[in-house]
């Protein structure tokens, strides 16, 4: 069993940390060698992208306090941004003393797009297209037949007219494809791509784009946690609790109602989901764009996220969006530290994933109101930025928080100072 708690981590060394997160995920530290050598081998890079030359790594870090469903779960972050893992593990900390978080899925269920034009008459074509609708779904349904021995395949067909289009009217068809464990875009543009013909065939029109759409709301994950007052002023002592929770929910109101603002917010959102995406080989554009997609579903950009209180004055939060996401195929494959991200946080299915991620969103998203709503987000972010800033100006070891401390205390940071007071540390 996963022990997400593991007191003083931040402190210790890269080494210990390691060996620390072995013992506390139960792992061999073999099991967790990919993250130490960054995992992927410029052999198996070459054969993933184009015209390869090199890699380009990023941190990886643990958020730890996390407790999703029950249970306890180490979840791996790769981001440049500091404060991201630090802000996530702190309030998962806060949601564990509230029973931890809550999260479920629907069915992994992708939207294929089919787009039907030249069509003489629209009604009679979308008639005919139900009417076939059980031999094409069992067309696409023999695609992929490892995703059929696993519960996958086509499950329904939809059909949508378009009326006034640049281009004049014209149908679109929804393939809705259960893909299980995988992201899924292969196997649904395969089947649109297979259904076109016999779409022309029934249809007489030209079946003309044939792609899944990344705005994947049958494919919903959604979270909840409840934080008691008392936990809210944990390191912002001179708060009240009722003060604190009143300033989050005042801070979600701004990004429900506003859209500059609502695009800050789900970015905070994005933090946390992006991170855990990238360390798991996933596809952070699609999760993305469906995300932004889906915060503007009622015709004007709004919140992911929702914050109030429950009948004890306790807040809480919940975060709903599309995440589809895959734990086999693609990069997720290929790539030896994203398959021991998964294996890290015991991932069974690509459900838990998507449930894991959704929680790490709601989380980045509390702790980004939370500092926003009390002392403003600059003192937080600026030491963690200050030890970039003393990174970037060339300080190696013990020195890098010295030159940050030092910046912080002068309200200075800024590369040319970090330069300024390294000379100043190496005369002494
Ligand atoms: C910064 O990366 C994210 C925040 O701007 C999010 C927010 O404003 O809610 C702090």
């Amino acid at each position: 069993m996963t022990n997400s708690r593991i007191s003083g981590f931040y402190n210790l060394t890269l080494e210990e940390r390691r060996a620390k997160l072995a013992e506390a995920a139960n792992q061999t530290p073999e099991e967790l060698l990919p993250f130490t050598t960054g995992g992927l081998s410029a052999e198996s890079a070459d054969h993933m992208i184009e015209n390869v030359i090199g890699m380009f790594s990023l941190p990886m870090g643990i958020g730890l306090n996390f407790m999703v469903n029950g249970r306890d779960v180490l979840i791996p972050f790769v981001v440049e941004e500091p404060s991201v893992v630090a802000g996530a593990s702190f309030m998962a900390k806060l949601a564990r003393a509230g029973g931890g978080f809550t999260a479920t899925t629907t069915e992994p269920l992708m939207i294929g797009q089919m787009q039907l034009i030249n069509v003489i008459n629209m009604n009679e074509a979308r008639m005919k297209i139900y009417e076939h609708k059980e031999e094409l779904l069992a067309a696409a349904d023999e695609i992929d037949p490892i995703l059929k021995k696993f519960g996958g395949g086509a499950r329904d067909l939809e059909v949508r007219m378009i009326d006034n289009s640049p281009i004049g009217p014209f149908i679109v068809i929804h393939l809705i494809y259960d893909v299980r464990d995988a992201m899924g875009a292969n196997a649904v543009n395969t089947a649109c791509e297979k259904l076109a013909p016999l779409i022309e065939a029934i249809t007489g029109g030209k079946v003309h784009l044939r792609i899944l759409s990344n705005l994947a709301d049958r494919r919903i994950a959604r979270a909840r946690c409840t934080i008691p007052v008392s936990e809210l002023t944990v390191g912002f002592e001179s708060f009240k609790g009722e003060t604190v929770r009143d300033g989050i929910i005042a801070a979600w109101a701004f990004a429900a109602t506003d859209p500059y603002r609502a695009a800050t917010h789900n970015k905070g959102i994005m933090n946390g989901v992006d991170s855990v995406v990238i360390a798991t080989g996933n596809d952070w554009r699609a999760i993305e764009a469906g995300a932004h997609a889906y915060a503007a579903r009622a015709g004007r950009y709004t919140s992911l996220s929702t914050w109030g209180k429950d009948k004890d004055g306790n807040l809480v939060g919940t975060l709903e969006m599309p995440m589809a996401v895959g734990i086999v195929g693609g990069a997720t494959k290929v790539h030896p530290a994203a398959q021991a991200a998964v294996k890290l946080m015991g991932v069974k299915t690509a459900s838990e994933l998507a449930e894991i991620i959704v929680c790490v969103g709601l989380a980045q998203n509390m702790a980004a109101l939370r500092a926003l709503a009390t002392e403003g987000i600059q003192r937080g972010h600026m030491s963690l930025h200050a030890r970039q800033v003393a990174l970037a100006a060339g300080a190696t070891s013990d020195m890098i928080d010295k030159v940050a401390a030092q910046m912080v205390a002068e309200k200075a940071i800024r590369v040319s100072r970090a330069e300024e007071i390294l000379k100043e540390m190496e005369k002494i």
